[in-house]
């Protein structure tokens, strides 16, 4: 889309970017960008009707007035009473869009009547606008060839009237870079994308800004017991790692009050995040069938975003306390040294599950993280984030992530946070009953109920048993949001970076 999306430009942009609220005049501004009426005779046509969105434009006469824009975009926000700050981001698209036609390269935006009027926080509104321009900003071209010409990229300078909202968007700006490095992670394809190459780009992540990172392979996975990720990992040439990147606060805003930044680091219990990081997910020997392997290398996007939410917790959120992230990562192959249905295996924390199914491995290498996370880590709390069940799909679409978390203080916390990032989570219930329907005639559990009924419930109710139940602990199923279909809002088809943006303002409120 562009080529680089900054803050800055020059004192008169080609385009003054202002709000207006559904079939509402521009009440203050109107008269000033509109002296020959042509906005209000618009009106009247039944165009500039201020859906959310929707542009209407207006050229002023700038050799009339030296000082005046080239092109005024008048954009909808939809009615007065429902306005919430995180529309923008989807208003930021299309202004984004429309520039793309355009081919002007300097905007300024005035929201400053809209924001007063409805009595928004310009700051948290500029992030909203800076996460839209630069989500819609994305661009994964690494692996087109000769056969495709390049289209022309512009740079684009954003300025605004308001400094909290300009803020605001270089904030935003910043988070969006972290979600694009989850979104192109997530579609870099299976053949390069190996457990290995994403290592790899954690050890990268950790030299740049200062995270240590340790890679369990091989001897080390045995040692440690990582029975799942040994298991599902062993049909493929590309070997099972366990990812661990720690960032630890620095001096200043980090060290907490009265505290030297080490001591202060030592004394918190750190917050882990995990991810399922399946580099593709064929399903083994219970092989996916018809369509549904296709675009299974996108399994790994739990993994990618914690990735990449270590990248804004690194750069841009740099939290008070520690943070530890554990991505389980491994190819879900098969070959004459696959693991099977009927297998059983026993792991870390001494429970035993038969496998019933090798399709329903996400959970098997999620199991290794939560119990190493509980037993060594000893966290404040744990969040993990997993493409792991096709029905949390049908539960809820690509609306809502799936919530599993019986802890009322991290579910206020990843409320607040969802609520500021605009990626929706949806609880689901907990229960004892659901155990009981993992209960196995020859092992503690099964990996796969015999049962179809509620599978991303029992799913997490089978991740449950390697919790210590003294730690709070949030899974959220991102089967249903970690991709869209087709173009929506700042996305285009392809994958959202779903869960950047929720743990980073978790951590940010830390
Ligand atoms: N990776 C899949 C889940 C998935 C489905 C992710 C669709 C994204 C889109 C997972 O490993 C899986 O195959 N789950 C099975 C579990 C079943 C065998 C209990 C499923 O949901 O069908
Ligand atoms: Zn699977
Ligand atoms: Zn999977």
């Amino acid at each position: 889309m562009f080529d680089a999306i900054r803050i800055g430009g020059p004192a008169r942009p080609q385009v003054l970017v202002i709000a207006q609220f559904q079939d509402e005049d521009v009440a203050k501004q109107a008269k000033q960008i509109d002296p020959y009426g042509h906005l209000q005779a618009a009106r009247q046509r039944g165009e500039a009707t201020g859906e959310p969105g929707r542009i209407f434009e207006l050229f002023p006469d700038t050799k009339a007035d030296k000082n005046a824009p080239a092109r005024i975009m008048l954009v909808g926000v939809g009615p007065r009473d429902s306005f919430k700050v995180g529309m923008l981001r989807n208003v930021a698209a299309s202004i984004g869009r429309r520039l793309v036609q355009t081919r002007e390269t300097d905007i300024r935006i005035d929201f400053s009547d809209v924001l007063n009027q409805s009595k928004a926080d310009a700051y948290q509104a500029g992030i909203a606008f800076g996460e839209g321009l630069g989500l819609l900003g994305w661009v994964y071209d690494t692996f087109k060839g000769k056969a495709t010409k390049t289209p022309k990229r512009t740079k684009l300078n954003v300025r605004s009237e308001q400094p909290e909202f300009e803020e605001g968007i270089e904030q935003g700006l910043a988070l969006a870079e972290s979600t694009n490095f989850a979104r192109s992670l997530s579609e870099t394809p299976p053949n390069i994308c190996t457990p290995d190459w994403m290592a790899q780009q954690a050890e990268r992540l950790g030299r740049e800004y200062g995270m240590k990172v340790k890679i369990f392979r091989g001897r080390d996975l045995e040692r440690e017991n990582f029975t799942g990720l040994i298991n599902v990992g062993k049909a493929s040439e590309h070997q099972p790692c366990m990812i661990r990147i720690e960032y630890t606060p620095k001096g200043g805003k980090g060290a907490g009050k009265g505290k030297t930044a080490k001591a202060g680091a030592r004394a918190q219990k750190p917050v882990v995040l995990i991810g399922k990081t399946m580099t593709y997910d064929s399903g083994g020997l219970s092989l996916k069938i018809g369509g549904g392997m296709v675009g299974m290398k996108r399994d790994k996007d739990g993994g990618c975003a914690v990735l990449g939410a270590m990248h804004a917790i690194a750069t841009v959120i740099q939290p008070r306390v520690p943070v530890v992230a554990f991505l389980a990562a491994a190819e879900n192959a098969i070959s004459d040294e696959a693991y099977r249905p009927d297998d059983i295996i026993r792991y870390r924390n001494d429970v035993t599950v038969e496998v019933t199914n090798t399709d329903a491995e996400g959970r098997l290498v999620l199991a290794d993280a939560l119990i190493y996370a509980c037993e060594i880590e000893k966290p404040r709390y744990i969040v993990d984030l997993a493409t792991l069940t096709g029905g949390v799909v049908i539960a809820l679409g690509s609306v809502y992530a799936g919530l599993f978390c019986d802890d009322d203080d991290l579910r206020t916390k990843l409320d607040q946070a969802s609520e500021a990032s605009g990626e929706r989570i949806w609880r689901l219930p907990l229960h004892q009953e659901y155990r009981d329907m993992m209960k196995s005639p020859v092992a503690d559990i099964v990996n796969s109920s015999p049962v179809r009924k509620a599978a991303p419930i029992t799913a997490a109710a089978f991740l449950s048993h390697f919790v210590d139940e003294k730690i709070p602990w949030a899974h959220i199923d991102i089967a249903g949001v970690h991709a869209v279909e087709s173009d929506s809002g700042p996305f285009i088809k392809g994958p959202t970076g779903w869960g950047v943006r929720l743990l980073a303002n978790l951590l940010e409120n830390e």
